[in-house]
C-alpha cells in the first residue's frame, strides 16, 4: 500500500497528535503543506471544531485525529465518526474491538507502538499502518531502544503495511535515514511543537529551544504513571534525581494514581496547572499552553525529544514540513 496516495500527502512527514498543544490551526497547517496533520485528543465538543478546521482550511486532505487512549472515552469516538474522519491514530492503549468499529466506518487505521510485543498486538487487530516510537521520543514512551533500531523489527511485524517511524526527527537527513532502513515516512512531535502554530505557551518553546539535555521520567504521572520525555525545569530538579528517575515520594504517590485518571473530568488544563506547586509533588501530566503565566513553565511538564537539542528555531509549520522533507 502507498501511504502517501492513501491518506492524500505530498512529502512522508506526518505532524504527532500532541494533547491540547496540536489542534486545528497546527493540523490544518501541515496538511495544507502536504503532511499528514494531526489533531490532539481534546475535549469532544473542542474536537469537532478542530476537525472542521482542518476540513475548512485544507479540503482536499486527510482529516486524521490522535486517540490517546487513557484520555479517550465514548462520546470521542462517537464524534470522529459522525465528523466522518478519514484517519486515527491510536496510542497507549486500545483493542480489537475499536479498530473494527474505526474500520466499519471506513477510517483509516494507524497504531502507535514501542516494542515488538506491542508491534505484534497491532497487526492482530488489523491495523492498517504501525507508528514504530523510538525511546528518544518526546512527551510519553512507549519506546524502550532508539526508533531506528526498533524500526527494523516493527517493519517486519508489519509484514507489508506501512510503518512510520517517531523519535529522533529533526531534519531531512532523518527523515532519509528512516526511509533507507524501511519506513514509509516519519512523525515528528518536537519539531511541530516549536512552529508558530503550536498551541504551546511561548515559554515552554522557550525552554525546548535551549535545552541542553531531556530526561526520561515519571513525575508528572499523576492519573497516568507512564513513562515520558521532558526538558529539565523546576520541578524536575527538586524531585527527580539527575537521571530523571522521580524520587521515592512522588514515584509512589503517581504509581497508586491511575484509578483518578479515569475520574478525572475533562476539567481545563489551566485549573489543573494553577494548583500545581513546587513543594507538593502532585503533578498532572498537562502541559503548558499558550495564555499561561509564564511562571507555570517551572511547574508543568516541558514535554519533548532528543530532536530538540538539534532544532535551532521556531518556523511555521510549512517550513517544518519542507525541512523534515528535504522539499
Ligand atoms: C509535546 C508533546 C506532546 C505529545 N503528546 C502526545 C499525545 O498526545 N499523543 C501521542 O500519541 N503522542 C504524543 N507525543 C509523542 C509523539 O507521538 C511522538 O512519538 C514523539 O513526539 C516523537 O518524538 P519527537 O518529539 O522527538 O519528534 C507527544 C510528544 C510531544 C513532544
Amino acid at each position: 500500500m502507498d501511504l502517501l496516495d492513501r491518506l492524500r500527502l505530498d512529502v512522508p512527514v506526518a505532524q504527532a497528535g500532541m494533547g491540547s498543544i496540536a489542534g486545528g490551526r497546527l493540523a490544518a497547517a501541515v496538511a495544507a503543506a502536504g503532511g499528514l496533520g494531526t489533531i490532539g485528543l481534546r475535549p469532544p465538543e473542542e474536537l469537532r471544531a478542530a476537525i472542521r478546521r482542518v476540513r475548512d482550511e485544507a479540503a482536499e486532505r486527510a482529516v486524521v485525529v490522535n486517540l490517546l487512549m487513557p484520555g479517550v472515552r465514548r462520546r470521542h469516538v462517537a464524534m470522529c465518526l459522525s465528523e466522518r474522519i478519514d484517519a486515527a491514530v491510536i496510542a497507549f492503549g486500545g483493542d480489537a474491538g475499536l479498530v473494527r468499529e474505526l474500520h466499519e466506518a471506513g477510517v483509516f487505521v494507524i497504531v502507535m507502538v514501542g516494542t515488538e510485543a506491542q508491534a505484534q498486538e497491532a497487526m492482530a487487530w488489523d491495523a492498517d499502518a504501525l507508528i514504530a516510537q523510538g525511546c528518544e521520543a518526546g512527551g510519553h514512551l512507549l519506546g524502550t531502544v532508539a526508533a531506528l533500531k526498533f524500526l527494523p523489527r516493527a517493519v517486519e511485524i508489519a509484514a507489508g503495511r506501512p510503518v512510520l517511524m517517531a523519535g529522533g526527527v529533526a531534519c531531512s537527513a532523518d527523515t532519509a535515514a528512516a526511509i533507507a532502513a524501511g519506513a514509509s515516512g516519519v512523525v515528528a512531535g518536537t519539531r511541530f511543537l516549536l512552529t508558530v502554530e503550536s498551541e504551546a505557551q511561548e515559554e515552554y518553546r522557550q525552554r525546548v529551544l535551549t535545552a541542553e539535555k531531556t530526561i526520561e521520567t515519571c513525575l508528572f504521572g499523576l492519573g497516568w504513571p507512564a513513562r515520558h520525555r521532558v526538558v529539565p525545569n523546576a520541578v524536575t530538579q527538586r524531585w527527580c534525581f539527575p537521571d530523571g528517575t522521580a524520587r521515592r515520594l512522588p514515584a509512589l504517590i503517581n504509581a497508586r494514581s491511575g484509578p483518578l485518571g479515569r475520574l478525572a473530568p475533562e476539567s481545563s488544563t489551566a485549573a489543573a496547572i494553577k494548583v500545581q506547586r513546587s513543594f507538593l509533588p502532585l503533578f498532572s501530566p498537562l502541559a503548558p499552553l499558550e495564555g499561561m503565566p509564564e511562571s507555570w513553565a517551572d511547574r508543568a511538564a516541558l514535554y519533548a525529544g532528543e530532536s530538540a537539542l538539534r532544532i535551532a528555531e521556531t518556523v511555521t509549520a510549512k517550513q517544518a514540513v519542507a525541512e523534515l522533507s528535504g522539499c
